[in-house]
């Protein structure tokens, strides 16, 4: 049976949005819109919903799979030019380096502990001041990361929740 994965509403998208200008997102940055990447892209709808909500200059995709990133492809290039779209397994990108990143997003409800915690080092290697956006699943706060607040959110999958947390440590490095 082939592995359905789900999609985050585009009005849950834009309320994180809301939510993370509440918690200082683009205050101190004055106009810049900065980066949004989101690991596991898909088929880009979730960076399409992010891209209509939020000025960001730039929005970046990393997706393990041929055909979801094909589709994300085919969309960015009609409706979108600001979308970079990557074929390739986030493990093994250095991620954390994404010039200007200010927000991550990833929807993690089917990841597993290995995948989680590839998600936590990452977020430790971040620039300080970087929100991560993770739904269907948890990290804990710890490793200069603090979790600000949870929301409810709607998704292709039902309800579930999204947690906002904050990068707020200085990086760790690849040695950590
Ligand atoms: C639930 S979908 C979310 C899609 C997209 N973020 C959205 O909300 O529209 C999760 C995606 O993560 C991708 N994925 C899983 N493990 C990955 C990895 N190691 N590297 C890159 N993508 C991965 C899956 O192929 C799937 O497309």
């Amino acid at each position: 049976m082939a592995l359905t994965f789900g999609e985050i509403m585009e009005e849950s998208v834009t309320a994180l949005c809301c939510a993370l200008c509440g918690e200082g997102l683009g205050a101190a940055q004055g106009s810049q819109g900065g980066a949004v990447l989101d690991l596991g892209s898909g088929e880009g709808r979730l960076l399409q919903a992010a891209l209509e909500a939020y000025p960001f200059d730039v929005a970046h995709g990393i997706e393990i799979m041929s055909l979801r990133h094909q589709r994300a492809l085919l969309r960015s290039c009609v409706v979108e030019s600001k979308m970079r779209l990557q074929l390739a397994d986030f493990r093994k990108l250095p991620w954390w380096h994404t010039p200007d990143l200010r927000v991550v997003f990833c929807v993690a409800n089917l990841f597993d502990e290995d995948l989680m915690e590839e998600v936590h080092v990452g977020l430790g290697r971040c620039q300080a001041g970087v929100f991560l956006v993770l739904i269907g699943n948890k990290l804990c706060s710890g490793g200069g990361l603090l979790e600000l607040r949870q929301m409810p959110i709607r998704t292709s999958w039902g309800d579930d929740w999204a947690r906002i947390y904050h990068r707020y440590d200085s990086p760790l490095t690849e040695m950590d």
